[in-house]
C-alpha cells in the first residue's frame, strides 16, 4: 500500500487542490499538515465551484475521513463557516469524516489583529501575508503559549488559558485600535462557544494515524502553500510560517518517516506569486498580463491579482532537491495556449556570473537576472485533449525541456479547471 504526498513546487496556487480531489477516492484517509486558512483550494467538478481553506480535499468523497493534523494553525470561527459553507452545498461534515488533532493549536481573535496590525504598517518589515493570524499563531506556538484544542477537553482550563493570554497580549499591544473591538469577555464568550462547537471532530490523531498505518490504510498527505514559502527553504522573510515543502509532513501530520512512499509536486507550467518577495522570472509586460487574466490568477482567499511570469527552473530544481518528488504534476497548460512562445528560466546571471542555483540571501535573488530558453508556442487550445501523445508537439517539447532539467517525469498534465481536463501521462505513479 501507497501513502502518497502532495506538495506545491512554487510560490503557492499550483492547483493541489485539483490533484488531492482527484486522487482522494483512492485513499483512506486524507491529511493536512501544515498552514490554515491562509491557504485557498479550488475545486471545480458539476460546474460548480469549491474554495477550501482549513478542510482537506478528501471532503468530497463520502468513504474518506478528513484529517486536520497538529502542524495545522485552526481558526475555529473560519472552519466553522467553511463547514456550513460545505454543508448548505450539500456535502456533509461529519466527526466521522472530519476529525481534528487534539494537539492542533488554535488562532485566536488577537493573532488575527496582531497580524493586520504588522502589515498596516509602513515600510520594509510587511510581508503582504493574507492578514489571517497564520504568523502570530505558529509564534505563540514557538514561544510556547499557544492554546492547544487538547486545552478545551476542559472548558475551565481553556478559559484560563485564553485569558492569560490576552491579558499579556493587551499589556504589549494595548494601543491596537481592533483590539478595542475584542475585550476580554468578547474573547471568551465567542472562542469558546465555537470551539465547543469543535470538540466532537477533535481526537487524538497521533493513535487514528498509528492504527491505521497498522491496518495497511492508504493516506493521503495534502500539503498548503508550496515549498518557495516554506519557513527554512523559502525566500525568507517572505514566506508562510510553516514547513510547507514534503518535509513538514512528519512533525506536522504525526507520523514517521517512513509513512510516505511516492511524493507528486504540483506546478504550474508558467510560475505566479501573491504577497511582497524576490520572484526572479516575473514578468511586467502583456504576456504577464496574459498570464493573469487567461489562468485567472487572482487568490481564493484574498481576491488579490498574483503576480505572473516564467517558469524558473531554477527554483524547481532546488525544490526538488528538497522533496525528491516522485512525479510533476504539471498544471494549467492550457493557459498557455495563445502564446507565440514560450521561455523557462535556465539558469541566472548575478553580478555578471552565470549561476544555476537557488540563492538563500534576498538580495542575491533580488539581484539575479534569468536566462531563458525559448520555445515555439502551440497556439492550439488543449482544453479537450485528454492523451499525452495527443498534445501539440510544441507542447511535448517544453514539457520535455522541463523534464530534462529537473530530472523528474511529467506524470500529469491539466489543461483545464475541471476534474476531466486532466491528462495522466504514467497512469502508475497515481495508482
Ligand atoms: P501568511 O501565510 O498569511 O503569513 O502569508 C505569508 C506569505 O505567504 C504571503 O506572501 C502570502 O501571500 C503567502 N501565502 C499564504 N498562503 C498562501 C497560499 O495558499 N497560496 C499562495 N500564497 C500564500
Amino acid at each position: 500500500m501507497k501513502n502518497v504526498a502532495v506538495a506545491g513546487a512554487q510560490w503557492g496556487d499550483e492547483g493541489k487542490g485539483k490533484v488531492v480531489d482527484i486522487l482522494a477516492e483512492k485513499f483512506d484517509y486524507v491529511i493536512r499538515y501544515q498552514g490554515g486558512h491562509n491557504a485557498g483550494h479550488s475545486v471545480v467538478f458539476g460546474g460548480k465551484r469549491y474554495a477550501l481553506h482549513v478542510l482537506p480535499s478528501g471532503i468530497f468523497h463520502a468513504d474518506t475521513v478528513n484529517i486536520v493534523g497538529n502542524g495545522v494553525v485552526v481558526d475555529p470561527f473560519a472552519l466553522l463557516k467553511e463547514i456550513e459553507g460545505m454543508e448548505s452545498k450539500g456535502i456533509s461534515v461529519t466527526p466521522e469524516r472530519l476529525k481534528i488533532s487534539d494537539r492542533a493549536h488554535i488562532i485566536l481573535p488577537y493573532h488575527g489583529i496582531i497580524d493586520r496590525w504588522r502589515e498596516s504598517g509602513s515600510g520594509k518589515r510587511q510581508i503582504g501575508t493574507t492578514g489571517r493570524g497564520i504568523g502570530p499563531a505558529y509564534e505563540w506556538k514557538a514561544s510556547r503559549r499557544g492554546v492547544r484544542f487538547c486545552d478545551a477537553y476542559d472548558m475551565g482550563h481553556f478559559r484560563q488559558r485564553v485569558e492569560y493570554e490576552y491579558t499579556a497580549i493587551r499589556e504589549i499591544y494595548g494601543d491596537m485600535d481592533e483590539l478595542a473591538e475584542w475585550p476580554l469577555s468578547r474573547v471568551l464568550e465567542e472562542s469558546c462557544a465555537a470551539v465547543a462547537r469543535l470538540m466532537p471532530h477533535v481526537i487524538d490523531s497521533v493513535y487514528e494515524l498509528a492504527e491505521a498505518r497498522a491496518q495497511g490504510k492508504r493516506m493521503l498527505f495534502e500539503g498548503a502553500q508550496a515549498t518557495l514559502l516554506d519557513v527554512d527553504f523559502g525566500t525568507y522573510p517572505y514566506v508562510t510560517s510553516s514547513n510547507s515543502c514534503l518535509l513538514g509532513i512528519t512533525a506536522g501530520a504525526g507520523v514517521p518517516p517512513g509513512a510516505i512512499q511516492r511524493s507528486i509536486g504540483i506546478c504550474k507550467a508558467y510560475t505566479t506569486r501573491v504577497g511582497k518577495g524576490p520572484f526572479p522570472t516575473e514578468l511586467h509586460d502583456d504576456t504577464g498580463t496574459k498570464l493573469r487574466d487567461a489562468g485567472h490568477e487572482y487568490g481564493t482567499t484574498t481576491g488579490r491579482p498574483r503576480r505572473c511570469g516564467w517558469l524558473d527552473l531554477v527554483a524547481l530544481k532546488y525544490v526538488q532537491h528538497l522533496n525528491d518528488f516522485s512525479t510533476l504534476a504539471i498544471m494549467k497548460l492550457d493557459v498557455m495556449d495563445s502564446l507565440a512562445e514560450v521561455k523557462l528560466c535556465v539558469g541566472y546571471r548575478l553580478d555578471g556570473e552565470e549561476i544555476t542555483r537557488f540563492p538563500a540571501a534576498l538580495d542575491a535573488l533580488d539581484r539575479v537576472e534569468p536566462i531563458y530558453k525559448t520555445f515555439p508556442g502551440w497556439q492550439t487550445p488543449l482544453h479537450e485533449v485528454r492523451r499525452y501523445d495527443a498534445l501539440p508537439t510544441e507542447a511535448k517539447n517544453y514539457l520535455a525541456a522541463v523534464e530534462r532539467f529537473i530530472g523528474c517525469p511529467v506524470g500529469l498534465v491539466s489543461v483545464g479547471p475541471d476534474r476531466e481536463q486532466t491528462i495522466f501521462r504514467h497512469a502508475d505513479l497515481f495508482n
